[in-house]
């Protein structure tokens, strides 16, 4: 009959007991949730924490790290190039030393194109440092008297100035220099404290070149620009700067000795007095203050009228002539007379006069010159005026009133 019991009770004890085992188990499962729960928002709030610790100190340290390699990266920037520039340079020495050992006194014209190459080449790529090493270099090597030329190489910002006075560089007077530098880049250099004799700068740039204490003789800046340019306490004879700017250049303490150029020269706003300018020639310039001194100017033209001639029938300088143009003297009896002689020409011919207006462009840049053209013409001959530019370019060819 045991086999008769209901299963069902079996079952449901053991199903309770499944039940109950279930429901401790639950239960305890529950605790242990609610433990471990627990447990787990401190692991996460740690574990969070450590990693936002962690994270918050690597961005720290990132940034750090990044300064230090972009630091680091500098310096192996700069010691590359450093490197780089060294060697350059020393090269250059080397190359240069050895091909001037090698040639005689005389260079060849492909020895001043080997030289020229190679020393523009290396500028280009030298720092400014390196630069004004080299430019010593050639003028120990005595290279810098246009031995080659230089011109277009960039020696902006080299320092080329002396350790010495110019006074005492006077006593070894055959140390002085004698710079053949037109057309050079030449801007913020400096030659401080030299002794410069016979050099040539013309057509060069040299805004805020600095000739402090300078000792300047039988020197040129023809054409030069060299605005701001520093001259004080700087001594010169014999120096030429028609046709220079010297806007704002700083004569502060100069002696201008003999005669100086500034045909044409700007002198706008520079720190010169007057007293500095007496023994100078002052024409078409621009004075500090901004007022000019004019040149007058009788007549540009060369034997205008034939009247430099000794003899009527002279040979016609100063004109190009085409065709058959002659000089005549005038009939006593029948011409009225502009002086003793005239020229007369065949049918066709021309005679031509150019005139060179480089000592004007001062003047003529800033509309202070006009022009008064005035001819005798027998009837049938023309007067043709035409302005050309420094780019050989036909500016205007004025039709002007004609006597
Ligand atoms: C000019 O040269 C000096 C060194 O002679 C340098 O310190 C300065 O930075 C230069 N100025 C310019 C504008 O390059
Ligand atoms: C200057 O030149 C003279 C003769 O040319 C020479 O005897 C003398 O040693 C030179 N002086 C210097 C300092 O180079
Ligand atoms: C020019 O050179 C002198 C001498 O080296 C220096 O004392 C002065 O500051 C320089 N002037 C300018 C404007 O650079
Ligand atoms: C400058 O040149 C003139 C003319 O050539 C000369 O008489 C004079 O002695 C020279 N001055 C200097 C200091 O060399
Ligand atoms: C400018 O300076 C010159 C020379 O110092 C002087 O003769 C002239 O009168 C001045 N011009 C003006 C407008 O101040
Ligand atoms: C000057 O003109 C007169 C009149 O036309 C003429 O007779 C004479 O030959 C001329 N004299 C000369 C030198 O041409
Ligand atoms: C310009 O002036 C200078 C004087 O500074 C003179 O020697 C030169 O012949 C002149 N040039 C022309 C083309 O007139
Ligand atoms: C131009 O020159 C002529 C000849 O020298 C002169 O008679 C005339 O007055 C001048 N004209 C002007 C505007 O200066």
């Amino acid at each position: 009959m045991r086999a008769q019991r209901p299963p069902s009770l079996r079952q449901s004890k053991v199903t309770s007991a499944i039940l109950e085992a279930t429901k401790f188990k639950n239960e305890c499962d529950h605790r242990c949730v609610r433990q471990t729960a627990l447990k787990n928002w401190a692991k996460i709030v740690s574990a969070l924490l450590v990693p936002l610790i962690l994270g918050v100190f690597t961005v720290v340290q990132t940034l750090q790290q990044q300064k230090i390699s972009s630091l680091q990266r500098k310096q192996d920037q700069y010691q590359a190039d450093n490197t780089q520039n060294e060697d350059i340079f020393a090269k250059y020495i080397d190359d240069v030393s050895r091909f001037i050992l090698k040639q005689n006194t005389f260079l060849s014209q492909t020895d001043k194109v080997y030289l020229r190459t190679q020393t523009l080449t290396a500028l280009r790529k030298l720092d400014t440092k390196r630069r004004s090493q080299l430019f010593l270099f050639l003028l120990e090597s005595q290279l810098l008297s246009g031995a080659f030329s230089l011109c277009n190489a960039n020696l902006n910002n080299i320092d080329a100035s002396s350790e010495w006075n110019a006074m005492s560089e006077m006593d070894k007077m055959n140390e002085s220099n004698d710079f053949y530098l037109p057309n050079v880049n030449l801007r913020n250099a400096s030659f401080a404290r030299r002794l410069l004799r016979y050099s040539t700068f013309d057509g060069s740039q040299m805004d805020n070149s600095n000739f402090t204490s300078c000792i300047l003789w039988n020197t040129t800046f023809v054409g030069s620009s060299m605005k701001q340019a520093v001259f004080q306490h700087a001594i010169m004879d014999g120096v030429d700067f028609s046709n220079a700017k010297l806007v704002e250049a700083d004569f502060t303490d100069a002696l201008l000795v003999g005669s100086i150029n500034f045909v044409n020269t700007d002198l706008l706003n520079a720190k010169i007095t007057s007293n500095q300018l007496t023994n100078s020639v002052l024409l078409n310039a621009r004075l500090p203050n901004g007022s000019f001194t004019l040149l007058a100017v009788e007549n540009i033209l060369a034997n205008s009228d034939g009247e430099d001639s000794h003899e009527c029938n002279d040979e016609i300088y100063g004109w190009e002539i085409e065709g058959n143009v002659r000089l005549q003297a005038y009939n006593e009896s029948t011409d009225v007379k502009h002086g003793q002689c005239y020229f007369s020409g065949l049918e066709g011919s021309q005679m031509k006069q150019k005139v060179d207006l480089i000592n004007f462009t001062l003047l003529i840049d800033n509309h202070e010159l006009a022009y008064n053209l005035s001819v005798y013409l027998a009837s049938g001959v023309r007067a043709v005026l035409t302005f050309i530019d420094k780019d050989m370019a036909v500016t205007a060819v004025p039709s002007g009133k004609l006597r």
